[in-house]
């Protein structure tokens, strides 16, 4: 895989220590609490599997499957839900893990969609956001890392179903997306 790599733009070393970070946040706010953790597949699973062993609290864990994209990088503006999740959220702590926000249309469906089931809370983690690119507002309480308008791939993030494995966050070369 790494021969399809362009760049390297946020390395697994700097990833965890930003998920231990946003874990030991988390855990402090949520003290006393029971959280559950509502991942957006499939991107969000490896943020998500790495993020609750770094909550030192009681949580649980639930995942919705949104689509607003096919197998390219750019958005259809058409938001889906494929599955939806298997608690109900009412009165419950929640906190949706999400792996990247983009246009951030996505995310702001699926926050009217939990809102409405009358949670306790409700509040947005994302490793990574791109800013240049919003078109919604979002109030995202947990943020990994701000990154530049290009499609990046790696830590669960993929391109055409692949490259979720890479530890990395990266850019990959212009000649893949091509082909
Ligand atoms: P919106 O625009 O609704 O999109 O905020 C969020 C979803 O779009 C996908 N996305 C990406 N996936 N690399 C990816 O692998 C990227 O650079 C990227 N940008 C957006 C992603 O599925 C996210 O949940
Ligand atoms: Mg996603």
């Amino acid at each position: 895989m790494m021969p399809d790599v362009k760049e390297v733009l946020i390395p697994s070393s700097e990833v965890q220590a930003k998920v231990r970070e946003l874990g030991a946040r988390i855990t402090e706010d949520y003290e006393g609490e029971r959280p559950l953790l509502v991942g957006v597949l499939r991107g969000a699973v490896v943020v998500m599997s790495d993020l609750m062993r770094n909550i030192d609290l009681p949580c649980e864990l639930d995942f919705m499957d949104i689509s607003s994209y096919g197998s390219g990088t750019s958005s259809s503006g058409v938001v889906r839900i494929l599955k939806d999740l298997e608690e109900d959220v009412t009165g419950r702590h929640v906190l949706v893990v999400e792996d990247i926000i983009d246009t951030g249309l996505t995310l702001s469906y699926l926050m009217r969609s939990l809102k409405a089931r009358k949670p306790a809370s409700l509040e947005i983690c994302a490793l990574l956001t791109k800013p240049s690119r919003r078109k919604v507002d979002l109030d995202v309480k947990y943020l990994g890392f701000e990154v530049p308008d290009e499609f990046v791939v790696g830590y669960g993030l993929d391109f055409a179903g692949a490259y979720r494995n890479l530890p990395d966050i990266c850019i990959l070369k212009e000649e893949v997306f091509a082909s």
